[in-house]
């Protein structure tokens, strides 16, 4: 770790928190969602129990440490935070303390020193926004998973090299006014110039507008780590598969991040994106990772890449109908008049929302509502459909059996696309996403 990275964080602990805010309110970052994590990295199969071990490597203040050791409190798992920042491990200690946390065991070394002293494996390691901060991530993510179970998964977040190419402007913009300053006085420069941008610039409008803007001239850790940052990297879609394979592990999915949605992996996905047939059968024809690419350059939405790594190549498993003995769930909640509205609304055209700007649309009533809710996280694949088949299609005067896997595998990929269904075992782990609901509206 470079001697200027180690200051920058002595100095500015990241993310700004404040341990206070703990009584008010609990952050839960997308990708440590274990229910999350247990679909996409663990084919549904994972039993969390006080075996399971995480580890957060490079934790700064705490996020993820927080958010994992509340998950795996009840039933006895573990997090190791790893973080060579004292005045970061402060903060996430102290936050963990106002929440009665004791799960946790503390580590004050880097990566490379921790991984080097031969710890029990971690079954999950989250990485978020550090390897890119390495002099050499490559050799940071092999260390890492030096320390990962033979089935361990990870949860890495990365820079966007595409997504953030405003901040490569700007950084090449300020570099020849950097020399000579203390970080403190390249900071107040920095403050200086993001208070009278001009309206065309590429930040404001990466950020989406001056609220962006106001937000980090509250915030004087994200300005530095943002824009000031002495050691950093950035990868594209591609970049991502490579770093991965250096390390011998595979992609099982792209997924969201903290402020830029819990869905994310909805923008990976070329039919989100480009309406045209001919083209859309043209691009579908191409390997996954040149579809993903092509997102990434064609939506230009994204600064960072969040994604789930495992040894065994899952292709894109998490993503089709699960096995016949899983068994798909609601992980973001229906209303308590979702079932009700969908009737009610019978024949008309619906809007189903979650709240944060995902949306399907179907056709409302009976059959719908019926559909919906043999989705009850108890009835497996083979179940469902079993009773497709012979209770809700059974008017249809042909193959039952083909009908009832069809109209189940759009059930699922429409339902899935936002992460609002997941599969796990029916008595498996099946928490629901705490933040979302999903609602019915009439168009
Ligand atoms: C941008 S912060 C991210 C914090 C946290 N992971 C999150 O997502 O909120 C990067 C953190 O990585 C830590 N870090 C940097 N180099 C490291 C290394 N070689 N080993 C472990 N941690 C490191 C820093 O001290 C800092 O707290």
């Amino acid at each position: 770790m470079s001697q200027k990275v180690r200051e920058l964080y002595e100095q500015f602990p990241y993310p700004l928190r404040d341990p206070g805010q703990e009584k008010d309110r609990l952050l839960m970052p997308p990708i440590d969602t274990l229910s999350r994590v247990n679909h996409y990295c663990f084919g549904g199969t994972k039993e969390f129990d006080a075996k399971f071990r995480a580890l957060v490597a490079g934790g700064g203040t705490g996020d993820s440490l927080i958010w994992l050791a509340e998950q795996l409190g009840g039933v006895g798992g573990s997090v190791t935070y790893l973080e060579p920042s004292t005045a970061s491990t402060r903060v996430a200690r102290a936050r963990a303390e106002a929440r009665g946390l004791s799960n946790i065991e503390y580590v004050n070394q880097t990566i490379s020193e921790f991984t080097k002293s031969k710890p029990d494996l971690f079954d999950y390691i989250n990485c978020a926004g550090v390897l890119h901060h390495l002099e050499d991530p490559e050799e940071g993510l092999r260390d890492l998973t030096s320390v990962l179970k033979a089935d361990g998964a990870m949860g890495i977040m990365v820079y966007g090299e595409h997504g953030r190419l405003a901040v490569t402007e700007w950084r090449k913009m300020i570099a020849p006014l950097l020399d000579g300053k203390d970080l403190l006085q390249q900071l107040a420069m920095t403050r200086t110039l993001l208070s009278a941008l001009p309206e065309d610039n590429m930040l404001l409008k990466m950020g989406g507008g001056a609220g962006f803007i106001k937000g980090l001239l509250e915030n004087d850790p994200e300005i530095v780590d943002l824009l000031l940052h002495p050691v950093e990297c950035a990868y594209d879609v591609h970049g991502v598969y490579d770093f991965a394979s250096s390390a011998d592990l595979h992609v099982a999915a792209f997924t969201g991040f903290f402020g830029f949605g819990g869905t994310g992996k909805a923008h990976y996905k070329i039919d989100n994106l480009v309406r045209d047939p001919a083209l859309l059968r043209e691009l579908a024809a191409k390997p996954l990772r040149d579809q993903q690419a092509f997102c990434e350059r064609f939506s230009g939405a994204m600064p960072l890449h969040a994604f789930y790594l495992t040894r065994e190549d899952k292709g894109q498993a998490a993503e089709m109908l699960p096995d016949a003995e899983l068994a798909p769930y609601f992980f973001v909640s229906p209303s308590e008049t979702f079932f009700d509205d969908l009737v009610a609304l019978s024949g008309q055209p619906v809007l189903i929302e979650d709240g944060t700007g995902n949306a399907v649309d179907l056709t409302g009533g009976p059959d719908l509502a019926r559909l919906l809710a043999v989705f009850d996280g108890k009835n497996t694949v083979a179940e469902l459909v079993a009773i497709l088949r012979d209770e809700i299609l059974d008017t249809q005067p042909i193959d039952m059996n083909s009908i009832a896997i069809n109209t189940l595998g759009a059930v699922w990929a429409l339902f899935h696309k936002f992460d609002w269904m997941l599969a796990s075992r029916p008595d498996g782990w099946q928490k629901t996403d705490g933040e979302r609901t999903l609602r019915v509206r009439k168009v």
